[in-house]
Parts: C-alpha cells; structure tokens; sequence
C-alpha cells in the first residue's frame, strides 16, 4: 500500500505537468519574431499608429490581422506585411520608411513565422518599441 504521503507527491506531479505547457514554447517560438517587429515596426504601428494598417501594439491585436490581406498563414508572398519588407529602399511603401530596409536575417524571421502558420501565442503580449525610432530618412 502506497504511503498517502506518497500518493500526494504523485498528485501534485500530475497536477503539475497537466498544466498546459504550451503556452511558453508557444512564447519561445515567437520571441525572434516579436524582437523584429518590436524593433522595426511597432513604434509607429503602435497605439499611435500612422497606418490604415490595425495597430500591431500586442500580440492580441496582431492576431486581428492574420487571415486578412495582411497576414495570410502559410503564404509570405501574398501578405502585404511581409511584401512590405521586401521591397527595394526606393519604392514607395517600404517598410520601415526610412530609406534603409531591415536586416536579411529579420526578414526570414517574418518569412518563415508566416510560412509556419504565423502563430502567436495564446497569451497576450504587449509589444513596445526597442530602441530608437527607425528614421523616415
Ligand atoms: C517610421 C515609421 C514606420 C515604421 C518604423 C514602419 N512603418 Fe509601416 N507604415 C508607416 C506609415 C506612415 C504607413 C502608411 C503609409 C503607407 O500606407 O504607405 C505604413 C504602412 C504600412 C503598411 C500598409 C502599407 C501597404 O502598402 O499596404 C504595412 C503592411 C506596414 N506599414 C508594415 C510595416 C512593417 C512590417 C514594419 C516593420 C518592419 C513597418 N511597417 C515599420 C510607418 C512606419
């Protein structure tokens, strides 16, 4: 017979792991992509935003654009949020508007989080501005 002392430990341990994990990979999976847009993107997507784009200032309301012309899951190539990045400095439209495109690196992170569904995690994250504004020229 087990000791209830015994039995307690494996509840406890149960009632542990049926937590749903979930939710922090689902935020480990989307830390690189939230460090993109926190850098690039959100200070003039933000609560003050300057676009007819839905502001993009949490991951709740980030999610509003997903199955839209913005974001459409599984497809980089026919989401304008990610068409954006991808143009040349001197179109108009380029995204940041500052004369300077982002990073290769980062523009994979968007490609590739689109192309694996664009998933944000179930709980919601506030996303601020990392750093200064990237220049309009
Ligand atoms: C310096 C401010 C600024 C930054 C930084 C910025 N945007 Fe914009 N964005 C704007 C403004 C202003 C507009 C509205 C003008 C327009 O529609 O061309 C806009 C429009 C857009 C649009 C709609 C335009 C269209 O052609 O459909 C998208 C999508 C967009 N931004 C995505 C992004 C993404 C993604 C980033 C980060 C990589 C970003 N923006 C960074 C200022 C900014």
């Amino acid at each position: 017979m087990m000791k209830p002392t015994t039995l307690l430990g494996i509840c406890l341990l149960l009632a542990a792991c049926a937590q749903p994990q979930v939710s922090n990979e689902e935020i480990a999976a989307f830390a690189p992509v939230r460090t993109v847009l926190e850098t690039n993107c959100v200070h003039c997507h933000g609560d003050n935003r300057l676009s007819t784009m839905p502001p993009i200032n949490d991951t709740h309301a980030l999610s509003k654009l997903i199955g839209s012309q913005w974001i459409v899951p599984g497809k980089p190539e026919a989401s304008r949020f990610y068409q954006v990045v991808t143009f040349p400095d001197e179109i108009p439209g380029a995204m940041p508007p500052s004369g300077h495109a982002i990073p290769t690196h980062d523009v994979h992170i968007l490609k590739q989080w689109i192309k694996d569904g664009a998933k944000v995690p179930a709980h919601n994250i506030k996303m601020e501005p990392r750093g200064p504004l990237p220049r309009s020229i």
